[in-house]
């Protein structure tokens, strides 16, 4: 089984570490390194949506969402 890991970076994209599949709305498919990660936009900004352009650094956004450990 494939193990895919999806890191929310402080104020940054979702940085996707994994074998994975990424599709539009129509099932076509972006075409991606497996070998090497993948920043997928979560702050909006980017020109090149899905994808991370590095426009989070200049847009203002603030994300900077954490995990609640088990137990806490
Ligand atoms: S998260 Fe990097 S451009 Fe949106």
């Amino acid at each position: 089984m494939a193990e895919v890991t999806i890191t929310v970076r402080p104020r940054g994209p979702y940085l996707v570490q994994g074998n994975v599949r990424i599709v539009d709305a129509d099932g076509n498919e972006y075409p991606v390194d497996p070998s090497k990660p993948v920043a997928l936009c979560r702050c909006g900004a980017s020109q090149k949506r899905p994808f991370c352009d590095g426009a989070h650094k200049s847009c203002g956004f603030e994300g900077d969402d954490r995990a609640t450990p088990p137990g806490a």
